[in-house]
């Protein structure tokens, strides 16, 4: 059941639900509530074996406590168990335990949740702007309360099958030669590729919707000729407009009157790559459509993928923030005398400094800056299906609920470090549960040097995850599968992805049409103690269980199987199986082969080796696990879908 609370008056309406909930006049259960000046204050006590999960992008684990989370979109390149914010609100928990409930906080305003970390057992909530909107979500279980909230807040983003497939990208890829021997070197090695990403260097000096012609001289050919080796090219667009005499961009947002201003009166102005730029005051429906429509030439360059970066929105300087760079706010975080983020406070300046025009009325940006990146999403995916009529690849580093319904989500500046493969593996819950199915990290780690090891580890995790990139940053070394010597290991697991290609496009479809998490915490379905707390294990759609190998120099582990699975190895390109019964065992995992479990009476689908989605055979597939039917979705993998079809659901059974 859904109640809806209503605090004060919300300063605009968020675009965070799809289903009408008349308000409560009961008061808020659970929580008492405290108000200050400033501040709203939600308590709740705790019980000590009380879990908290939710909490979207947020870091700290799968079970929330024991942190504090601030809601305020920052451009954080430091990420850490305990840091506050990263780049996106998802202001949804549950607590499983003595009570059962889930809750969003609905609000465009900073929001901070203490999860019994300066009160021992209490979970404490503090509202920077004291009108919002409160759901509650009762059902008997925490999946159930997941699935109600889903229904609540609406389909996520569907892609199209080929986004699916892996995406290589480096910031440094700078031309069509620079991608023409990516692709060249994946095809020469037999390793499998789908996308390809084409960071800023490819615009004319950082402009949005530009093109380096000395760079890219044979545009849209080059596009074509990629598409025909199965590849698709997928451009960033950030949401900074450089200002520049004669950039047409820049020009009719001037004239248009579609830049965020400052409280002078004038077009607010910071810096970011380009140099100085304007941003686009998002939260204007015309704003939107005049910036969703600049993708229509894009289309018809024959791109079909985008992402969308630096909206939260990150500043690095501006004529009120006195930081010159982003390596200011890097060193701000090791000085221990700053209590939050120093990135969080540096964009304070700034965002307390322009304006957005939200509901007709202007509000300073600082109020309604959790939704600006939300917003860029909206008019991109807009823009994107007013001029395309086929499924698109669209993701975004910035969000807060109601994104996930424009586009899907990676999780940012990462580090090639183990602690960063473990900490996707416990985003990815919290993503799910606010809508975020179609996300994922970057494989392999963005900032720092990538091992060979760390690499093969963290690509037999991202097998799983719908989106599934290996992208590093400039300056960093390679990390392309290809450059590590003895590819056979990274050819077995990006094989492995797309032979599990049919049972992961179909559980990821069947799951956000139905409302529900494409990877779960194992405690949403089983009912079994001894899962409630576990951190290193996963649910991967409805049947598949993964117990990753996260640490380095570890060849074996331990994992708690709630029921008798089938373990199944994928090594030297080859499936082999065990059945393992209920209970912890000792499995080992060499380097170079995968391992996951397949749940007791269910069987998954799996296809032939193919090089790309376009190669691959998702109707002639094979079963495996001791189950005797599997249930595939299967559709075209570009015509857009609404609903969930019983035409695109196919019986599979074991003969
Ligand atoms: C940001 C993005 C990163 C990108 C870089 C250059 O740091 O998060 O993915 O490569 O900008 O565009």
């Amino acid at each position: 059941m859904i109640r809806k609370y209503v605090i004060g008056k919300p300063l605009i309406q968020t675009f965070s639900t799809v289903r009408q909930i008349d308000p409560s006049a009961d008061p808020l259960p659970y929580f008492t509530q405290r108000r200050t000046k400033k501040h709203l204050y939600f308590h709740y006590q705790l019980d000590r074996k009380d879990i908290v999960y939710g909490l979207g992008e947020n870091m700290g684990g799968i079970n929330k406590r024991g942190h504090t989370y601030a809601s305020y979109n920052t451009d954080n390149p430091i990420h850490r168990e305990n840091t506050p914010s990263l780049y996106s609100a998802h202001n949804f928990l549950i607590v499983d335990g003595r009570d059962l409930f889930g809750v969003f906080f609905d609000t465009p305003s900073k929001i901070t949740f203490d999860v019994d970390k300066t009160t021992p057992g209490e979970l404490f909530i503090r509202t920077a702007n004291d009108n919002l909107d409160i759901y509650m979500i009762t059902a008997s279980d925490a999946n159930s309360i997941a699935r109600e909230f889903l229904s609540l807040i609406g389909r996520p983003f569907l892609p199209p099958l080929w986004a699916f497939g892996f995406g290589q990208s480096r910031w440094g890829y700078k031309s069509e030669a620079d991608l023409l021997a990516v692709m060249e070197a994946h095809k020469l090695n037999r390793l499998p590729l789908d996308w390809l990403c084409m960071d800023i260097d490819y615009m004319d000096h950082f402009k949005l919707f530009t093109f380096n012609k000395l760079r890219f001289p044979f545009l849209p050919a080059f596009v074509e000729k990629t598409r025909q080796r199965g590849v698709h090219l997928v451009p960033i667009v950030d949401a900074g407009v450089k200002v520049e005499e004669g950039y047409d961009v820049y020009e009719e947002g001037v004239v248009g009157d579609y830049f965020c201003r400052n409280k002078d009166g004038g077009i607010f102005k910071g810096t970011v790559w380009p140099g100085i730029v304007h941003f686009p005051d998002f939260f204007r429906p015309e704003v939107r459509r005049w910036f969703g429509d600049k993708y229509k030439a894009m289309l018809d360059l024959g791109f079909d993928g985008f992402w969308n970066d630096m909206n939260e929105p990150s500043i690095f300087s501006s004529e009120y923030s006195k930081v010159k760079s982003k390596l200011d706010i890097v060193k701000g975080f090791f000085n221990p005398h700053h209590k939050e983020s120093k990135a969080e406070e540096v964009a304070h300046f700034d965002y307390h400094n322009f304006y957005n025009v939200a509901d007709g009325k202007p509000l300073v940006h600082h109020l309604v800056h959790n939704l600006y990146g939300g917003y860029m999403t909206m008019a991109s995916c807009q823009g994107i299906e007013r001029h395309y009529d086929k499924r698109f690849l669209l993701f975004s580093r910035s969000s807060c609920i109601g994104a996930h319904r424009y586009g899907g989500l990676w999780t940012g500046d990462n580090e090639s470090r183990w602690d960063h493969l473990r900490t996707e593996f416990h985003q990815l819950p919290g993503l799910n549960m606010c809508g975020f199915l179609y996300s994922g990290a970057d494989t392999g780690g963005f900032g720092s040097n990538c091992t060979r090891e760390l690499l093969l580890r963290w690509l037999a995790l991202s097998v799983f995850t719908p989106l599934m990139r290996n992208h590093a940053a400039r300056r960093t070394r390679s990390q392309e599968c290809y450059m590590f010597g003895h590819i056979s290991a990274f050819r077995n697991v990006l094989m492995l992805r797309y032979r599990l290609l049919p049972y992961i496009y179909s559980e990821f479809m069947k799951a956000a049409l139905n409302d529900d998490m494409y990877i779960k915490p194992l405690a949403f379905v089983f009912d079994d103690p001894r899962v409630r707390g576990i951190e290193n294990q996963l649910m991967v759609g409805e049947s598949i269980m993964i117990a990753p190998i996260m640490e380095k120099g570890q060849t074996e582990r331990s994992v708690y199987l709630p029921e008798a699975m089938t373990m199944v190895s994928y090594r030297n390109q080859k499936f082999t199986t065990e059945k393992l019964k209920k209970g912890k065992h000792t499995i080992e995992v060499p380097e170079d082969e995968v391992v996951f479990f397949i749940r007791h009476d269910h069987c998954i689908i799996i296809g032939r080796e193919a090089l790309n989605t376009a190669e691959a055979d998702l109707k002639n597939v094979e079963l495996l696990g001791d189950g005797k039917s599997y249930l595939q979705y299967l559709d075209d993998g570009y015509t857009r879908v609404t609903n969930i079809e019983n035409a695109r659901l196919i019986k599979r059974a074991t003969n």
